[in-house]
């Protein structure tokens, strides 16, 4: 088993999976559960799974991708996405919060308020709903390597259409999608990353 370091090193963003692959809902769902461990604002958990591993719906995933070829090679396409109307999980949340000691119950309805308050902004529910998710698909892409399986993150795809082919409620906004497979060349190069002194300042600019 690979060690997170190794882990990171290995994964790369696939260019061909092996379209005779298959890989089971047990594999994909202990993924999407690591997944889930990712941190969010409030604790508000903001990501949603759409999991296409149906040929013929993978097909229509596949269109809606501008056809790309990995949608339909891959063994799995997970449609990542985040919920608008987080905040209507606060008291749940804030339930939890107390009963684990982390906040003290005459402060709970304060919590519920401004996480309210916060999220009355449609700007703001849109940020969040992007933020969490995307540290969830980062997560999953890493469980799915620890399993043996490469993954691509992918954003190419028509939003619209995705929705209206999938049936997607107007709360969750697809924010990008996973394909999941067995890569068939895993060997690739790394592509280029800028150095940490290019990408990093202390104490400001
Ligand atoms: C948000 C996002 C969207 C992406 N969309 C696509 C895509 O639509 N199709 C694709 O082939 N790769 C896509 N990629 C993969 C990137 O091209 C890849 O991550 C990048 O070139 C770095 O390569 P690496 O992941 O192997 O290190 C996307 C990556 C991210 C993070």
């Amino acid at each position: 088993m690979m060690n997170f370091q190794q882990l990171l090193q290995a994964r790369r963003s696939v260019n061909q999976f092996d379209s005779n692959a298959t890989i089971s809902r047990d594999d994909l769902e202990s993924m999407i559960e690591s997944a889930t461990l990712a941190p969010s604002s409030y604790n508000l958990q903001h990501w949603r799974f759409l999991v296409v591993d149906d040929k013929e719906q993978k097909l229509k995933l596949k269109k809606a991708a501008y056809h790309q070829q990995k949608v339909e090679d891959a063994s799995a396409a997970i449609v990542i996405l985040g919920n608008l109307q987080a905040h209507k999980d606060a008291e749940r949340i804030a339930d939890d919060l107390t009963e684990k000691g982390y906040l003290p119950a005459q402060y709970k309805e304060n919590v519920i308020n401004q996480i309210e308050g916060l999220y009355s902004n449609e700007s703001m529910q849109r940020d969040e709903a992007i933020r969490g998710s995307s540290l969830a698909a980062m997560a999953l892409m890493l469980a799915a390597k620890e399993k043996g399986y490469g993954s691509c993150p992918m954003i190419g795809f028509d939003p619209q259409l995705v929705r209206q082919e999938f049936n997607i409620p107007e709360h969750l906004i697809p924010v990008m999608m996973i394909t999941i497979g067995t890569d068939l060349d895993p060997e690739m190069p790394r592509k280029i990353r800028f150095a940490v002194e290019e990408v990093t300042t202390y104490n400001g600019f």
